[in-house]
């Protein structure tokens, strides 16, 4: 079993369709461990997407995952990672797949609706970012 980090982002947050994005990740087979709503801090994004700190993105990317709140959702699946990422689509909506959560509810490459973590390891750190253990069910 893999874990995956979602995020539904706060431009998904605003246009009210976490429950839609919920329902295809459900329906594509994840299981929900754990669920939360909150308002990143700036320390937080910025400790989150820290791999991405010397990226021309990356201050405009703190500003605009701080700007509204989230949805974090600890997922776990068989093949969680890729099978996540292919649920969601391309990073930028207009190069993602026909049916992808980014296509259907991205508005840009950074207003993009959802995170999704890119390896094993980092599912398991991303995870244990938001949720300690003892709130994961299942
Ligand atoms: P994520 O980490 O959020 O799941 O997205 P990803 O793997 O598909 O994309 P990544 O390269 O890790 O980028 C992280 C997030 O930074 C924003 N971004 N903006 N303006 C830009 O060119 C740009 N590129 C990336 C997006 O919010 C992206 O999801
Ligand atoms: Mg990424």
């Amino acid at each position: 079993m893999e874990r995956t980090l979602c995020i539904i982002k706060p431009d998904a947050v605003r246009k009210k369709v976490q429950g839609h994005i919920i329902q295809k990740i459900l329906d594509a087979g994840f299981q929900i461990l754990g669920m939360k709503m909150r308002h990143l801090t700036e320390a937080q994004a910025k400790a989150f997407y820290s791999i991405h700190k010397e990226k021309p993105f990356y201050k405009d990317l703190v500003e605009f995952m701080t700007s509204g709140p989230v949805v974090t959702i600890a997922l776990q699946k068989e093949n969680a990672i890729a099978d996540y990422r292919k649920l969601i689509g391309a990073t930028d909506p207009a190069k993602a797949d026909e049916g992808t959560v980014r296509k259907l509810y991205a508005n840009n490459v950074q207003e993009n609706a959802v995170h999704g973590s890119d390896s094993i390891e980092n599912g398991k750190i991303e995870v244990g970012f938001f949720f300690s253990e003892a709130e994961l069910a299942g």
